[in-house]
Protein backbone atom coordinates (compact mmCIF):
# COMPACT_ATOMS: atom_id res chain seq x y z
CA UNK A 1 0.00 0.00 0.00
CA UNK A 2 1.61 3.57 -1.02
CA UNK A 3 1.42 6.65 -1.13
CA UNK A 4 2.27 8.82 -3.71
CA UNK A 5 3.66 12.58 -3.17
CA UNK A 6 1.73 13.44 -6.62
CA UNK A 7 -1.85 13.34 -6.38
CA UNK A 8 -3.49 9.85 -5.61
CA UNK A 9 -3.80 8.34 -8.63
CA UNK A 10 -6.33 4.60 -8.77
CA UNK A 11 -3.77 1.30 -9.03
CA UNK A 12 -4.12 -0.46 -11.99
CA UNK A 13 -4.82 -3.19 -9.11
CA UNK A 14 -7.84 -1.56 -8.00
CA UNK A 15 -9.23 -0.93 -11.42
CA UNK A 16 -8.84 -4.28 -12.54
CA UNK A 17 -10.18 -5.74 -9.54
CA UNK A 18 -13.36 -3.51 -10.35
CA UNK A 19 -13.66 -4.14 -14.27
CA UNK A 20 -13.22 -8.10 -13.02
CA UNK A 21 -16.56 -7.44 -10.76
CA UNK A 22 -18.41 -5.83 -13.24
CA UNK A 23 -17.48 -8.39 -15.75
CA UNK A 24 -18.32 -11.58 -13.63
CA UNK A 25 -19.06 -13.65 -16.75
CA UNK A 26 -15.59 -13.33 -18.05
CA UNK A 27 -14.09 -16.64 -17.79
CA UNK A 28 -11.13 -17.89 -15.79
CA UNK A 29 -8.38 -18.12 -18.78
CA UNK A 30 -9.85 -14.53 -19.64
CA UNK A 31 -9.63 -13.38 -16.50
CA UNK A 32 -5.93 -14.50 -16.13
CA UNK A 33 -5.19 -12.63 -19.76
CA UNK A 34 -6.38 -9.68 -18.88
CA UNK A 35 -3.67 -9.43 -15.71
CA UNK A 36 -1.37 -10.63 -18.34
CA UNK A 37 -1.66 -8.23 -20.55
CA UNK A 38 -2.44 -5.45 -18.47
CA UNK A 39 0.82 -5.98 -16.03
CA UNK A 40 2.76 -7.36 -19.27
CA UNK A 41 1.99 -3.33 -21.01
CA UNK A 42 2.89 -1.51 -17.58
CA UNK A 43 5.76 -3.68 -16.90
CA UNK A 44 7.77 -3.60 -21.05
CA UNK A 45 5.76 0.28 -21.47
CA UNK A 46 9.48 1.59 -22.41
CA UNK A 47 10.62 -1.16 -24.27
CA UNK A 48 7.16 -1.63 -26.09
CA UNK A 49 7.49 2.13 -27.05
CA UNK A 50 11.32 1.86 -28.21
CA UNK A 51 10.15 -0.92 -30.54
CA UNK A 52 6.97 0.94 -31.83
CA UNK A 53 8.92 4.04 -32.23
CA UNK A 54 11.22 2.20 -34.79
CA UNK A 55 8.50 1.53 -37.18
CA UNK A 56 5.88 4.54 -36.62
CA UNK A 57 5.66 6.84 -39.21
CA UNK A 58 3.96 9.24 -36.58
CA UNK A 59 6.44 10.38 -33.19
CA UNK A 60 4.42 8.86 -30.38
CA UNK A 61 3.79 11.88 -28.65
CA UNK A 62 1.64 12.40 -31.70
CA UNK A 63 -0.11 9.35 -31.53
CA UNK A 64 -4.03 9.24 -30.74
CA UNK A 65 -4.42 7.95 -26.92
CA UNK A 66 -5.95 4.86 -27.95
CA UNK A 67 -3.71 4.36 -31.02
CA UNK A 68 -0.66 4.28 -28.58
CA UNK A 69 -2.32 2.04 -26.23
CA UNK A 70 -3.48 -0.77 -28.80
CA UNK A 71 -0.11 -0.92 -30.35
CA UNK A 72 1.51 -1.25 -26.88
CA UNK A 73 -1.04 -3.89 -26.44
CA UNK A 74 -0.43 -5.65 -29.27
CA UNK A 75 2.99 -5.06 -29.55
CA UNK A 76 3.35 -6.53 -26.00
CA UNK A 77 1.57 -9.95 -27.26
CA UNK A 78 3.50 -10.15 -30.60
CA UNK A 79 6.94 -9.74 -28.44
CA UNK A 80 6.46 -11.37 -25.33
CA UNK A 81 3.51 -14.02 -25.38
CA UNK A 82 4.11 -17.49 -27.21
CA UNK A 83 0.36 -18.47 -27.28
CA UNK A 84 -1.50 -15.58 -29.13
CA UNK A 85 -0.96 -15.77 -33.12
CA UNK A 86 0.16 -12.54 -34.69
CA UNK A 87 -2.55 -12.13 -36.86
CA UNK A 88 -5.00 -12.92 -34.04
CA UNK A 89 -3.43 -9.84 -32.08
CA UNK A 90 -3.49 -7.31 -34.92
CA UNK A 91 -6.97 -8.20 -35.91
CA UNK A 92 -8.15 -7.75 -32.34
CA UNK A 93 -6.42 -4.66 -32.09
CA UNK A 94 -8.63 -3.32 -35.55
CA UNK A 95 -11.45 -4.47 -34.13
CA UNK A 96 -11.37 -2.84 -31.29
CA UNK A 97 -10.45 0.66 -32.68
CA UNK A 98 -13.74 0.42 -35.08
CA UNK A 99 -15.77 -0.62 -32.03
CA UNK A 100 -14.05 2.88 -30.26
CA UNK A 101 -14.75 4.71 -33.32
CA UNK A 102 -11.64 5.63 -34.51
CA UNK A 103 -11.56 7.49 -37.98
CA UNK A 104 -10.29 5.47 -40.62
CA UNK A 105 -7.17 7.45 -40.95
CA UNK A 106 -6.00 6.30 -37.73
CA UNK A 107 -7.24 2.59 -38.21
CA UNK A 108 -5.37 2.49 -41.82
CA UNK A 109 -2.27 3.84 -39.68
CA UNK A 110 -2.67 1.59 -36.55
CA UNK A 111 -3.24 -1.20 -38.81
CA UNK A 112 -0.18 -0.86 -41.54
CA UNK A 113 2.14 -0.09 -37.99
CA UNK A 114 0.99 -3.74 -36.48
CA UNK A 115 1.36 -5.68 -39.48
CA UNK A 116 5.05 -4.33 -40.03
CA UNK A 117 5.74 -4.84 -36.28
CA UNK A 118 4.50 -8.53 -36.42
CA UNK A 119 6.63 -8.58 -39.84
CA UNK A 120 10.29 -7.63 -37.97
CA UNK A 121 9.18 -6.50 -34.17
CA UNK A 122 11.03 -8.79 -32.69
CA UNK A 123 14.29 -8.39 -35.20
CA UNK A 124 14.43 -4.70 -34.10
CA UNK A 125 17.69 -3.96 -32.32
CA UNK A 126 17.77 -2.56 -29.40
CA UNK A 127 19.80 0.24 -27.67
CA UNK A 128 23.80 -0.43 -27.55
CA UNK A 129 25.20 -0.20 -23.95
CA UNK A 130 28.62 0.65 -25.37
CA UNK A 131 26.65 4.01 -27.28
CA UNK A 132 24.76 4.88 -24.43
CA UNK A 133 24.38 2.68 -21.46
CA UNK A 134 22.01 4.76 -19.29
CA UNK A 135 19.61 4.02 -22.54
CA UNK A 136 20.34 0.66 -23.13
CA UNK A 137 19.76 -0.16 -19.81
CA UNK A 138 16.57 1.62 -19.63
CA UNK A 139 14.76 0.07 -23.10
CA UNK A 140 15.95 -3.34 -22.54
CA UNK A 141 14.76 -3.45 -18.67
CA UNK A 142 11.93 -1.04 -19.66
CA UNK A 143 12.57 1.72 -16.80
CA UNK A 144 12.86 5.05 -16.81
CA UNK A 145 16.32 6.26 -17.56
CA UNK A 146 16.44 8.67 -14.52
CA UNK A 147 16.35 5.24 -11.95
CA UNK A 148 18.37 3.27 -14.55
CA UNK A 149 20.96 6.33 -14.44
CA UNK A 150 20.81 6.09 -10.35
CA UNK A 151 21.05 2.25 -10.24
CA UNK A 152 24.02 2.44 -12.80
CA UNK A 153 25.71 5.09 -10.69
CA UNK A 154 24.90 3.34 -6.96
CA UNK A 155 25.15 -0.75 -8.23
CA UNK A 156 27.43 -0.58 -11.27
CA UNK A 157 26.56 -2.32 -14.71
CA UNK A 158 26.02 -5.41 -13.42
CA UNK A 159 24.02 -4.86 -10.26
CA UNK A 160 21.85 -2.22 -11.47
CA UNK A 161 21.27 -4.79 -14.34
CA UNK A 162 20.43 -7.44 -12.13
CA UNK A 163 18.05 -5.03 -10.27
CA UNK A 164 16.00 -4.33 -13.21
CA UNK A 165 16.13 -7.98 -13.91
CA UNK A 166 14.34 -8.83 -10.75
CA UNK A 167 11.94 -5.91 -10.94
CA UNK A 168 10.32 -7.13 -14.03
CA UNK A 169 10.36 -11.15 -12.76
CA UNK A 170 6.64 -11.81 -11.50
CA UNK A 171 7.11 -12.45 -7.78
CA UNK A 172 5.87 -15.03 -5.64
CA UNK A 173 2.06 -15.50 -4.56
CA UNK A 174 2.92 -15.48 -0.52
CA UNK A 175 0.37 -15.61 1.92
CA UNK A 176 1.06 -15.52 6.10
CA UNK A 177 -0.79 -18.16 8.27
CA UNK A 178 -2.82 -16.62 11.18
CA UNK A 179 -0.82 -18.82 14.07
CA UNK A 180 -3.04 -17.79 16.40
CA UNK A 181 -5.57 -20.11 14.98
CA UNK A 182 -3.55 -22.75 12.85
CA UNK A 183 0.31 -24.03 12.00
CA UNK A 184 1.94 -23.23 8.94
CA UNK A 185 2.14 -27.15 8.39
CA UNK A 186 -1.72 -28.31 9.19
CA UNK A 187 -2.83 -24.60 6.80
CA UNK A 188 -0.70 -26.24 3.86
CA UNK A 189 -3.27 -29.52 4.58
CA UNK A 190 -6.33 -27.76 4.55
CA UNK A 191 -5.29 -25.96 1.51
CA UNK A 192 -4.42 -29.14 -0.25
CA UNK A 193 -7.62 -30.44 0.75
CA UNK A 194 -8.68 -27.47 -1.19
CA UNK A 195 -7.16 -27.85 -4.01
CA UNK A 196 -4.26 -25.24 -3.62
CA UNK A 197 -0.80 -26.25 -3.33
CA UNK A 198 1.18 -24.06 -0.65
CA UNK A 199 5.20 -25.02 0.27
CA UNK A 200 6.88 -23.30 3.16
CA UNK A 201 8.42 -19.75 2.42
CA UNK A 202 12.54 -19.70 2.74
CA UNK A 203 12.87 -16.97 5.35
CA UNK A 204 9.57 -16.61 7.14
CA UNK A 205 8.66 -19.27 9.19
CA UNK A 206 4.79 -17.70 9.01
CA UNK A 207 4.38 -17.70 5.61
CA UNK A 208 3.80 -19.96 2.47
CA UNK A 209 4.04 -19.70 -0.96
CA UNK A 210 0.91 -20.30 -3.35
CA UNK A 211 1.76 -22.01 -6.75
CA UNK A 212 -0.92 -20.94 -8.11
CA UNK A 213 -4.52 -19.49 -6.64
CA UNK A 214 -7.20 -20.49 -9.59
CA UNK A 215 -10.18 -19.20 -7.35
CA UNK A 216 -10.95 -15.85 -6.07
CA UNK A 217 -9.60 -16.36 -2.29
CA UNK A 218 -13.19 -15.14 -0.83
CA UNK A 219 -14.34 -18.34 -2.33
CA UNK A 220 -11.86 -20.52 0.19
CA UNK A 221 -13.59 -21.42 3.51
CA UNK A 222 -9.68 -21.07 5.06
CA UNK A 223 -9.76 -17.24 3.83
CA UNK A 224 -13.17 -16.90 5.32
CA UNK A 225 -12.10 -18.36 8.62
CA UNK A 226 -9.15 -15.71 8.83
CA UNK A 227 -6.29 -18.79 8.98
CA UNK A 228 -4.25 -16.53 6.45
CA UNK A 229 -3.74 -13.50 4.70
CA UNK A 230 -1.73 -12.16 1.31
CA UNK A 231 1.19 -10.89 2.65
CA UNK A 232 5.26 -9.99 0.98
CA UNK A 233 7.44 -12.63 2.84
CA UNK A 234 9.81 -9.57 3.59
CA UNK A 235 6.77 -8.01 5.08
CA UNK A 236 6.05 -10.63 7.52
CA UNK A 237 10.40 -10.39 8.29
CA UNK A 238 10.58 -7.13 9.12
CA UNK A 239 8.02 -7.09 11.60
CA UNK A 240 9.69 -9.95 13.84
CA UNK A 241 12.65 -6.83 14.68
CA UNK A 242 10.02 -5.40 17.01
CA UNK A 243 9.44 -7.86 19.40
CA UNK A 244 6.78 -7.42 20.43
CA UNK A 245 5.78 -9.69 23.65
CA UNK A 246 2.37 -10.84 24.98
CA UNK A 247 0.58 -8.23 26.91
CA UNK A 248 2.28 -5.04 25.85
CA UNK A 249 1.04 -1.57 24.81
CA UNK A 250 2.24 -1.47 21.21
CA UNK A 251 1.17 1.76 18.80
CA UNK A 252 1.38 1.12 15.06
CA UNK A 253 1.73 4.20 12.74
CA UNK A 254 0.41 4.54 8.92
CA UNK A 255 -1.17 1.32 10.05
CA UNK A 256 -2.93 1.07 6.91
CA UNK A 257 -5.00 -2.01 5.71
CA UNK A 258 -3.17 -3.75 8.85
CA UNK A 259 -1.30 -5.92 7.19
CA UNK A 260 1.84 -5.76 10.19
CA UNK A 261 -0.87 -4.84 12.30
CA UNK A 262 -2.15 -8.27 12.56
CA UNK A 263 0.94 -9.98 12.89
CA UNK A 264 1.52 -7.78 15.84
CA UNK A 265 -2.41 -8.11 17.23
CA UNK A 266 -1.35 -12.26 16.64
CA UNK A 267 2.43 -11.56 18.80
CA UNK A 268 0.40 -9.23 21.68
CA UNK A 269 -2.72 -12.03 22.51
CA UNK A 270 -5.42 -11.44 23.81
CA UNK A 271 -4.29 -9.14 26.76
CA UNK A 272 -2.19 -6.79 24.48
CA UNK A 273 -3.09 -2.91 24.30
CA UNK A 274 -2.92 -2.17 20.54
CA UNK A 275 -3.22 1.31 18.99
CA UNK A 276 -3.55 2.30 15.15
CA UNK A 277 -3.31 5.16 13.34
CA UNK A 278 -3.91 6.69 9.45
CA UNK A 279 -4.34 8.99 7.50
CA UNK A 280 -6.94 7.11 5.96
CA UNK A 281 -10.45 6.33 7.33
CA UNK A 282 -11.31 3.66 4.65
CA UNK A 283 -8.11 1.50 4.94
CA UNK A 284 -8.91 1.87 9.17
CA UNK A 285 -12.07 0.10 8.45
CA UNK A 286 -10.64 -2.42 6.76
CA UNK A 287 -7.87 -3.06 9.55
CA UNK A 288 -10.66 -3.91 11.80
CA UNK A 289 -12.30 -6.10 9.32
CA UNK A 290 -9.02 -8.32 8.73
CA UNK A 291 -8.48 -8.32 12.15
CA UNK A 292 -11.86 -9.35 12.87
CA UNK A 293 -11.87 -11.81 10.59
CA UNK A 294 -8.35 -13.56 11.73
CA UNK A 295 -10.31 -13.59 15.40
CA UNK A 296 -7.28 -10.98 16.72
CA UNK A 297 -7.83 -8.12 19.56
CA UNK A 298 -9.69 -5.19 18.48
CA UNK A 299 -7.31 -2.23 18.44
CA UNK A 300 -7.92 1.57 19.11
CA UNK A 301 -8.25 2.69 15.82
CA UNK A 302 -7.66 6.74 14.75
CA UNK A 303 -7.66 8.44 11.79
CA UNK A 304 -5.15 10.70 12.21
CA UNK A 305 -2.35 12.93 10.38
CA UNK A 306 1.04 11.72 11.65
CA UNK A 307 3.06 14.47 10.23
CA UNK A 308 1.25 16.61 12.99
CA UNK A 309 1.42 16.19 16.62
CA UNK A 310 -0.35 13.19 17.57
CA UNK A 311 -3.80 13.32 19.91
CA UNK A 312 -3.13 10.29 22.15
CA UNK A 313 -1.77 10.81 26.01
CA UNK A 314 2.07 10.40 26.22
CA UNK A 315 1.55 8.70 29.42
CA UNK A 316 2.23 6.40 30.32
CA UNK A 317 3.95 6.08 26.66
CA UNK A 318 4.26 2.98 25.00
CA UNK A 319 6.88 0.05 25.05
CA UNK A 320 6.47 -0.29 21.14
CA UNK A 321 5.69 1.55 18.04
CA UNK A 322 6.03 0.15 15.06
CA UNK A 323 6.22 3.36 11.17
CA UNK A 324 5.40 1.77 8.44
CA UNK A 325 6.05 5.11 6.26
CA UNK A 326 4.69 6.35 3.41
CA UNK A 327 7.28 5.90 0.80
CA UNK A 328 7.98 5.60 -3.01
CA UNK A 329 7.54 2.14 -2.54
CA UNK A 330 10.51 1.02 -5.61
CA UNK A 331 11.14 -2.08 -3.97
CA UNK A 332 8.01 -3.36 -4.95
CA UNK A 333 8.18 -2.56 -8.48
CA UNK A 334 7.79 -6.33 -9.13
CA UNK A 335 4.41 -6.16 -7.48
CA UNK A 336 3.70 -2.77 -8.68
CA UNK A 337 5.11 -2.28 -12.23
CA UNK A 338 3.33 0.87 -12.62
CA UNK A 339 5.67 2.77 -9.97
CA UNK A 340 8.53 2.81 -12.00
CA UNK A 341 6.68 5.54 -14.10
CA UNK A 342 4.73 7.15 -11.48
CA UNK A 343 7.99 8.16 -9.18
CA UNK A 344 10.28 11.16 -10.21
CA UNK A 345 13.59 12.30 -8.95
CA UNK A 346 11.83 15.08 -6.97
CA UNK A 347 9.80 12.83 -4.82
CA UNK A 348 12.40 12.03 -2.75
CA UNK A 349 12.99 15.16 -0.94
CA UNK A 350 9.67 15.31 0.23
CA UNK A 351 8.68 11.47 1.25
CA UNK A 352 12.67 12.47 3.15
CA UNK A 353 11.01 14.85 5.28
CA UNK A 354 7.46 13.83 5.57
CA UNK A 355 8.83 10.27 7.35
CA UNK A 356 11.66 12.29 9.13
CA UNK A 357 8.93 14.49 10.54
CA UNK A 358 6.41 11.50 11.31
CA UNK A 359 9.47 9.51 13.46
CA UNK A 360 10.01 12.60 15.17
CA UNK A 361 6.31 13.19 16.14
CA UNK A 362 6.23 9.06 17.25
CA UNK A 363 9.86 9.70 19.19
CA UNK A 364 8.21 11.31 22.61
CA UNK A 365 5.30 8.37 22.42
CA UNK A 366 8.05 5.66 23.20
CA UNK A 367 8.83 4.82 27.02
CA UNK A 368 12.69 4.77 27.59
CA UNK A 369 13.91 0.88 27.03
CA UNK A 370 11.18 0.69 24.48
CA UNK A 371 11.60 -0.01 20.71
CA UNK A 372 10.76 2.14 18.26
CA UNK A 373 10.54 0.58 14.33
CA UNK A 374 10.87 2.44 11.10
CA UNK A 375 10.24 0.53 8.15
CA UNK A 376 10.02 1.26 4.14
CA UNK A 377 9.41 -0.52 1.29
CA UNK A 378 12.37 1.19 -0.96
CA UNK A 379 15.65 0.23 -1.82
CA UNK A 380 16.64 4.13 -1.76
CA UNK A 381 19.23 5.55 0.91
CA UNK A 382 17.18 9.26 0.88
CA UNK A 383 14.48 7.41 2.29
CA UNK A 384 16.18 4.72 4.54
CA UNK A 385 19.75 5.23 6.08
CA UNK A 386 19.14 9.26 5.48
CA UNK A 387 15.99 9.53 7.45
CA UNK A 388 17.06 7.16 10.00
CA UNK A 389 20.60 9.06 10.59
CA UNK A 390 19.39 12.51 10.77
CA UNK A 391 16.87 11.33 13.05
CA UNK A 392 19.59 9.69 15.45
CA UNK A 393 21.06 13.23 14.90
CA UNK A 394 17.97 14.79 16.24
CA UNK A 395 17.05 12.55 18.92
CA UNK A 396 20.25 11.99 21.11
CA UNK A 397 18.10 9.89 23.28
CA UNK A 398 17.97 7.31 20.83
CA UNK A 399 19.98 4.33 18.87
CA UNK A 400 20.34 2.02 16.69
CA UNK A 401 19.56 -1.52 18.23
CA UNK A 402 21.46 -4.46 16.68
CA UNK A 403 20.16 -7.69 17.66
CA UNK A 404 19.69 -10.32 14.65
CA UNK A 405 18.51 -13.08 17.36
CA UNK A 406 15.06 -10.90 16.72
CA UNK A 407 15.51 -12.62 13.39
CA UNK A 408 14.73 -16.02 12.53
CA UNK A 409 17.58 -18.53 11.73
CA UNK A 410 17.22 -18.33 7.86
CA UNK A 411 16.90 -14.50 7.43
CA UNK A 412 19.46 -13.32 9.91
CA UNK A 413 21.96 -12.35 7.04
CA UNK A 414 19.39 -9.90 6.17
CA UNK A 415 20.35 -7.70 9.13
CA UNK A 416 23.50 -6.18 7.50
CA UNK A 417 26.19 -5.51 10.13
CA UNK A 418 25.01 -1.35 10.56
CA UNK A 419 22.13 -2.58 11.84
CA UNK A 420 19.98 -1.81 9.30
CA UNK A 421 17.79 -4.60 7.40
CA UNK A 422 17.63 -4.81 4.18
CA UNK A 423 16.02 -6.90 1.96
CA UNK A 424 16.73 -6.83 -2.40
CA UNK A 425 14.52 -8.33 -4.97
CA UNK A 426 17.49 -9.31 -6.97
CA UNK A 427 19.72 -10.95 -4.29
CA UNK A 428 16.67 -12.54 -2.03
CA UNK A 429 13.78 -12.54 -4.45
CA UNK A 430 12.14 -10.51 -1.64
CA UNK A 431 10.13 -7.39 -1.88
CA UNK A 432 12.95 -4.62 -1.16
CA UNK A 433 12.54 -3.59 2.84
CA UNK A 434 14.27 -1.54 5.04
CA UNK A 435 14.07 -1.19 8.23
CA UNK A 436 15.83 0.26 11.51
CA UNK A 437 15.14 -1.18 15.23
CA UNK A 438 15.38 2.37 17.73
CA UNK A 439 16.25 1.84 21.37
CA UNK A 440 14.76 4.55 23.48
CA UNK A 441 17.96 5.07 26.16
CA UNK A 442 16.40 7.67 28.26
C1 LIG B 1 3.27 1.65 3.54
S1 LIG B 1 1.59 1.97 3.83
C2 LIG B 1 1.26 1.08 5.30
C3 LIG B 1 1.11 -0.41 5.10
C4 LIG B 1 0.64 -1.16 6.33
N1 LIG B 1 1.44 -0.87 7.48
C5 LIG B 1 0.61 -2.64 6.08
O1 LIG B 1 1.49 -3.37 6.56
O2 LIG B 1 -0.33 -3.12 5.42
C6 LIG B 1 1.62 3.62 4.35
C7 LIG B 1 0.37 4.14 5.01
O3 LIG B 1 0.62 5.49 5.40
C8 LIG B 1 -0.60 6.16 5.44
N2 LIG B 1 -0.28 7.59 5.50
C9 LIG B 1 0.17 8.40 4.51
N3 LIG B 1 0.37 9.65 4.97
C10 LIG B 1 0.05 9.62 6.29
C11 LIG B 1 0.03 10.60 7.33
N4 LIG B 1 0.40 11.86 7.08
N5 LIG B 1 -0.40 10.25 8.54
C12 LIG B 1 -0.79 8.96 8.79
N6 LIG B 1 -0.78 7.99 7.86
C13 LIG B 1 -0.37 8.32 6.63
C14 LIG B 1 -1.30 5.68 4.18
O4 LIG B 1 -2.70 5.85 4.28
C15 LIG B 1 -0.88 4.21 4.14
O5 LIG B 1 -1.86 3.41 4.71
Amino acid sequence: MLESAAPRRRSPESLIHQILEQQSSLSRPDRALLLELVQGVLRWQLRLDYVISQVSRLPLKKLHPLVLNLLRLTTYQLLFLERIPAPAAVNEAIRLAKRRHLPPALIAFLNATLRRLAEIGRGIPLPEPSADPVLALAVATSHPPWLAARWLTRLGEAGAGQRCQANNRIPPLTIRVNTTKISPSRLQRVLAQEGVDAQPCRFSPLGLTIQALKQPPMSLESYNQGLWLFQDEAAQLVTYLIQVEPGQRVLEIAAGRGGKSSQLASLLGSKGNLTVLDLSHWRLVELRRLLARMGLIEPRALVVDATRPLPIRASPGFERILIDVPCSGLGTIRRHPELRWWRSEADFPRYAARQLTMLRQAAPFLRPGGLLLYITCSTEPEENEDVVEAFLTAEPQFRLHHDPTALPEAARHLLEPSGYFRSLPERDDLDGFFAAALIRKF
